[in-house]
């Protein structure tokens, strides 16, 4: 059986980031979303709530599951019988990063592998950090996040306010 981890902080989970799950449940018989419960980032949305939305968003793969995890990524993976960590890469900006995670994870854990997969080209702007600043600023997100959560997403901004 081929598991495949997706991680992210998920911080809220994009339309970008479905593509790829999506993608990604097509080439595996399982694709596990890996929420890093990383409190350091001072998250909008606790590591239970994200977990809860991408399981809304993606209710309709049931190769797909979503947990959070703390510690080591390569751990986790190795926990869960994995052995392949997607990435999603929107352009050439995130790959010098991606490259060192994959590097530094691949020194740290021979036996596990990163795929990248490149992000559909209408998804290639989004990412959670916008998401939060067009909401925030009242403008329209409802193309960039599942619309399963796009009234979680609005409810957690307002109340903020
Ligand atoms: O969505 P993000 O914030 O870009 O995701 C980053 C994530 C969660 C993939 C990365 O921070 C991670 O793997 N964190 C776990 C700790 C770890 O294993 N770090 C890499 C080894 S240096």
């Amino acid at each position: 059986m081929s598991i495949a981890v997706y991680p992210g902080s998920f911080d809220p989970i994009t339309c970008g980031h479905l593509d790829i799950i999506r993608r990604g449940s097509v080439l595996f018989d399982e694709v596990i979303i890996a929420v890093l419960n990383n409190s350091s980032k001072n998250p909008l949305f606790s590591a239970e709530e994200r977990v809860r939305l991408i399981e809304k968003s993606t209710a309709d793969l049931p190769n797909c599951r979503a947990v959070y995890f703390d510690g080591l990524l390569v751990d986790f993976v190795t926990k869960l019988g994995a052995n392949v960590v997607i990435k999603g890469l929107r352009a050439i900006s995130d790959f010098e990063y991606e490259f060192q995670m994959a590097l530094l994870n691949k020194n740290l854990n021979p036996d596990i592998e990163t795929l990248f997969m490149v992000t559909n080209a209408n998804h290639s702007y989004i990412s959670s950090s916008v998401v939060k600043e067009i909401a925030n600023l009242g403008g329209d997100f409802a193309d960039l996040v599942p619309k399963e959560i796009f009234n979680d997403v609005k409810q957690k901004i307002e109340k903020g306010r």
